[in-house]
């Protein structure tokens, strides 16, 4: 499966999905990274792997539905099976969500915790335990069909930094597998078949 993959930041998530590809076996492989902003740790992750990478700025146009129909056209030059949303800060149009299929991934245990303060918003309500959630990707905020989650303890004396560190090992690990098995052999995301094709050329 070719996979184009979004970040807004440190690119972990996105550094895992370069890691595993490096496997042919794996059944997937980065072909291109996006972002909405230049000079993040991302851009320079997909650089040092030798992966193409672009930049779509929403400040660079004048709608948001301009925005939207650049970044889908710049997505769909690399011809992807999957497009990954990896601590993508911007919920993407219909141009791209009706093209591809999109995963996306969140770091709480949807539907709690929604948004862009996940693993603040669960330390505040007092939750013991949280966790880490791969969704389809929808028009609306973390409201797509859970496709995989994975739990995580909250522990005493835990800020929002330290915890978000303990789930994002297990949110790397959950999205590397998820993607695998939907190139390998397909995965049933609410009854419907989701398959990305395991050609990796
Ligand atoms: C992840 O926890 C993702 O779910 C979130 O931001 C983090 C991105 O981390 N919304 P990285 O850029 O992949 O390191």
């Amino acid at each position: 499966g070719r996979l184009v993959v979004l970040v807004s930041g440190s690119g972990t998530n996105l550094q895992a999905l370069l890691d595993a590809s490096a496997d042919p076996s794996y059944g997937a492989r980065v072909v291109a990274v996006g972002a909405d902003r230049d000079g993040i740790e991302g851009l320079v992750r997909a650089e040092r792997a030798q992966v193409p990478t672009f930049v779509e700025k929403l400040g660079d146009y004048a709608t948001r539905d301009e925005w939207d129909r650049a970044i889908a056209a710049r997505i769909a030059a690399y011809e992807p099976d999957l497009v990954v949303s990896a601590g993508f800060m911007k919920i993407l149009g219909a141009p791209t969500l009706d093209a591809f299929p999109v995963l996306n991934t969140h770091p709480a245990l949807l539907p709690s915790f929604p948004g862009a303060h996940g693993v603040r918003d669960a330390l505040a309500y007092g939750v013991k335990i949280t966790g880490c959630t791969v969704m389809l990707a929808d028009e609306g905020v973390d409201t797509g069909p859970i496709v995989a989650q994975a739990a995580v303890p909250v522990l005493p004396g835990d800020d929002e930094a330290v915890l978000h560190e303990r789930i994002k090992q297990v949110e790397r690990r959950l999205l590397v597998e998820t993607v695998g098995r939907m190139a390998r052999e397909g995965w049933t995301v609410s009854g419907r078949m989701v398959r990305i094709g395991n050609n990796t050329g």
